[in-house]
């Protein structure tokens, strides 16, 4: 769309050193083109048949399944199998990718020394995105994008291993030793063990909490065009392989306005807690805009309405913590948080809503995940949505290499002064 000249309604406005730009905002807002595009903000361009969103409604489905059922009642891996091949898979088809993904998940030793050369105080989202692009070193040979046997391979390992170094990430946060997988448990049992197996002499798997884990993975799997889906996705339109994209995308799920949401949420509440000043008086200091206080977990992009995930979050927080038995004063604060917020006129004409990030962190909490490891869990729930928009993209033989379109809205060009 071109704009060569002002016009009275959107007139062209002197910048600073007396070239004309455009007032683009008002164009924009009044027109409803597209035109002035921030790398992602609008990602309406993208044509995908792998998840729908229905923002108003607070409706989000796999491949056309509520999911609300699949929450309910699939496992991750049948979930994975519905993002990445379309359908979802007959038992035999699932036992055999079960099967397949238990062959994989041990790293090479070498790996061992990998994570020794990392402080133990980083972060580990940074430590299982650097993992992963140095996991691509030791399959050179079998991670070419094109080849559909090699994109297969490195869809197995792939969910196969990062379990593993998300599990060893966190190991080494605490500087307690790595634990090999054992296979002959579930994808989210063996998860669990690797993180806290050698925390008790005898180690048995909770099924309440396993269960739990389970959901809320199937919850985080996909979510259309977010930004590290976007991420993914046009990382993967240069050719780079699955290891350098999903890289990519756990960088950018990493930050606190995404992935990192939860943490943050958590960090709010404990904030909260110890000023002592109460849940009521925080609200007002978000209303007023306060430097620095930020209500955290509320509000989405998308979803003008309740995030459905958020529900199901919020009624397995309750349920983990009864199991358990302990009494969390932070549920407690997000739950008042929750009230105030949905009755308070400032909220609802803003339609801000809790979102997926506000329960999860204390659910993880209960399990006895360190707050750094939350987005870390996030990253494991998201990777098959993330293959599988990879996959999609890189199939599709129209696709071409992403670019998003920008508009110049600098000074002509000016005469150099020397
Ligand atoms: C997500 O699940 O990725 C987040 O809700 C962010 C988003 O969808 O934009």
């Amino acid at each position: 769309l071109s704009y060569p000249g002002g016009t009275a309604e959107f007139p062209l406005l002197p910048s600073v050193d007396g070239a004309p730009s455009m007032d683009i905002s008002a164009f924009t807002k009044k027109t409803g083109y597209t035109t002035l595009d921030y790398g992602f903000v609008n990602t309406a361009a993208t044509k995908s048949e792998i998840t729908y969103i229905d923002g108003d409604a607070g409706i989000l489905r796999y491949r056309g399944y509520p999911i609300e059922q699949l929450a309910a009642s699939s496992s991750y891996l049948e979930v994975a199998w519905l993002l990445i091949y379309g359908e979802l898979p007959t038992e035999s088809e699932l036992a055999a990718f079960d099967e397949r993904i238990r062959r994989h998940t041990l790293l090479h030793e070498d790996l061992k020394r990998f994570f020794s050369a990392l402080p133990h105080t980083a972060h580990p989202m940074a430590v299982i995105s650097s993992a992963l692009s140095a996991l691509s070193t030791y399959y050179e040979t079998s991670d070419d994008p094109k080849d559909p046997e090699h994109i297969e391979i490195t869809t197995i390992r792939l969910l196969a291993k990062l379990p593993v170094i998300a599990a060893y990430a966190h190991k080494k946060s605490l500087g307690q030793a790595f634990l090999y997988p054992d296979n002959s448990l579930s994808f989210v049992d063996n998860y669990l063990k690797l993180n806290f197996g050698n925390l008790a002499e005898v180690y048995d798997i909770d099924p309440v909490l396993s269960r739990a884990l389970e959901r809320l993975l199937i919850l985080h799997a996909d979510h259309e065009q977010n930004a590290s889906t976007s991420t993914v996705r046009l990382v993967g339109s240069t050719g780079a392989n699955l290891y350098a994209s999903i890289s990519a995308g756990i960088n950018a799920l990493s930050g606190p306005l995404h992935g990192g949401a939860n943490e943050a949420v958590l960090e709010m509440l404990g904030q909260i807690r110890d000023s002592g000043e109460g849940v009521a008086r925080f609200v007002e200091r978000v209303k007023n805009k306060e430097d620095g206080v930020k209500l955290m977990g509320f509000g989405h992009r998308v979803y003008k309405n309740y995030d459905p995930r958020a529900k199901i979050v919020k009624e397995s927080a309750d349920a983990v913590l009864e199991h358990l038995g302990v009494q969390d004063p932070l549920l407690d604060l997000a739950k008042e948080l929750e009230q105030i917020a949905l009755e308070d006129d400032y909220f609802k004409e803003r339609r801000l809503y809790p979102n997926v990030d506000f329960y999860t962190g204390v659910i993880y909490k209960a399990m006895g995940f360190p707050e750094r490891m939350f987005t870390v869990l996030f990253a494991i729930g998201r990777l098959p949505g993330w293959i599988a928009h990879w996959r999609e993209m890189n199939l599709d033989p129209q696709t071409k290499i992403g670019r998003p379109q920008q508009l110049y809205i600098g000074p002509g060009e000016r005469e150099f002064p020397r």
